[in-house]
């Protein structure tokens, strides 16, 4: 038997993603029509010896629990969620609830952080895992470019075994092309290199000595797990050349929809309301008018109005928005219960990686430039948005509920 552990964060993570999050936890945003979560397990259950699949995060039970009550029922494993009292890092809430983790004895478990998206290549994970005989924990690599690897977790492998020899996370400067997708198989006696870490840094914790963790039972898996245990032939990294890439911005949402799309394509509906441009997803309740265009790489979500003439391309549009005649939308997302008046444009600006450079993942630009200047990226209209008949929005961000009253072009909306 597997399991899986999914990691999520809480409602201080993710910021970056705002003002995505601000009506939706970043892990249940709707990437392809599903939340961005159940993209992980939907991967997991593809395996059919994973029979259980734990969340562990710091958002209330609240938060989560229509999403758990939903994948429960879709699915036929038991799912559940586990909360953080505060938040743990990325190895502390694993930590804390090792007990839910070993209980039935699974032969090992899946660890997923909850802000990446993936073709997840767990099948192939786990025979890797399995061929090494002392294996704690196989990660999966893929390549970057030198100057992006620095973002990431490198590694260096030794050549024939693939046992990585040296780990750092986030480097200050070059390590290794060979990077940390966030994707892992663990072995249960990782559970005792972790409490060898966590009794360290109890000690440093208690005694004032160098360490300053927000919190005693703080861990990070990568600097107290992954570090330790690389050159001790018990850590392994399987390269894969899958598509991956993380969430962390707004504009990366887009550019994970167009992929999830495409790897979903089987899926869809082939009932067509409109003239479509594959890949799209449309929600079975949409009301979508014949003259209409979308796609391609367009996700419309449940309960969404959409107009006469209206054309839509490489956006999100989330519940119960309205886009009216005629208005054209473009590389953004359209809040829930958000309105585009007729004839008007809403257009942002792509940030996908450089296609011109092999293994290039994308930048997650921070918002604004060091002229203080918004950096062009995907258009965003907040929850409950009106935008009026005949405006135009360009690389714009505007905050939930503003009804807009001209045209704007690379500003925030507050
Ligand atoms: N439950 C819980 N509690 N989850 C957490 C916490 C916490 O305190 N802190 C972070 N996470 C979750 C995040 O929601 C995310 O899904 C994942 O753990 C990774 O956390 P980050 O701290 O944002 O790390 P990162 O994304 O910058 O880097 C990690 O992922 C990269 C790949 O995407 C590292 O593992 C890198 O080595 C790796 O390359
Ligand atoms: P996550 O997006 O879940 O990681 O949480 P967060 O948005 O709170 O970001 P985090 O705490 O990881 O980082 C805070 C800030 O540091 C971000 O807003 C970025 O400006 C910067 N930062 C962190 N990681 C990176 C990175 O990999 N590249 C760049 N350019 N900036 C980063």
């Amino acid at each position: 038997m597997l399991k899986a552990v999914i990691l999520i964060g809480g409602p201080q993570k993710g910021t970056r993603f705002r003002p995505l999050s601000l009506d939706t936890p970043k892990p249940l945003f709707p990437i392809a029509g599903f939340p961005l979560i159940q993209h992980h397990i939907e991967a997991c259950v593809k395996l059919e010896e994973c029979k259980e699949i734990l969340i562990i995060g710091s958002y209330t039970t609240n938060t989560m629990a229509q999403f758990v009550n939903d994948m429960q029922k879709e699915y036929h494993v038991i799912i559940r969620y586990l909360q953080e009292f505060t938040p743990l890092g990325t190895g502390g809430g694993l930590y804390h609830f090792r007990d839910q983790v070993r209980a039935g004895n699974p032969s090992a478990f899946f660890l997923l952080n909850g802000d990446v998206c993936a073709d997840f290549p767990l099948k192939e994970l786990w025979n890797f895992h399995a061929e090494k005989a002392n294996a704690l924990v196989t990660i999966m690599g893929t390549e970057a470019t030198r100057q992006q690897s620095v973002h990431y977790g490198c590694m260096v492998r030794e050549g024939s075994t693939k046992s990585v020899t040296h780990y750092v996370e986030k480097p200050n400067s070059y390590v290794s092309t060979l990077i940390n997708c966030g994707v892992y198989v663990c072995s249960l006696q990782v559970f005792h290199t972790m409490a060898d870490s966590f009794q360290k840094k109890q000690d440093g914790f208690y005694s004032g000595n160098g360490q300053t963790s927000p919190h005693p039972g703080y861990m990070s898996f990568e600097q107290d797990v992954l570090m330790q245990l690389a050159g001790t032939n018990k850590l392994y990294a399987m390269q894969v050349t899958n598509w991956w890439s993380q969430v962390k911005t707004a504009g990366s949402a887009i550019y994970a929809n167009r992929h999830y799309l495409e790897l979903h394509r089987d899926r869809m509906s082939k009932d067509k309301p409109c003239t479509i441009l594959p890949d799209v997803f449309v929600h079975p309740t949409a009301v979508v008018d014949s003259t209409a265009v979308i796609g391609p790489n367009v996700s419309i979500g449940a309960g969404v109005t959409i107009k006469a003439g209206v054309r839509i391309k490489e956006s999100i549009v989330l519940n119960n928005a309205t886009v009216h005649e005629h208005a054209l939308v473009m590389y953004s997302v359209v809040g829930q219960e958000a309105s585009v008046g007729e004839w008007s444009r809403v257009e942002g600006t792509p940030s996908d990686p450089d296609p011109n450079k092999p293994f290039a993942k994308m930048d997650n630009t921070p918002l604004f430039n060091t002229d203080g200047r918004l950096n062009p990226s995907i258009t965003i209209l907040g929850a409950g948005v009106v935008v009026p008949a005949e405006t135009i929005l360009l690389n714009s961000i505007v905050l939930p509920h503003k009804h807009l009253t001209r045209s704007f072009k690379h500003e925030i909306i507050l």
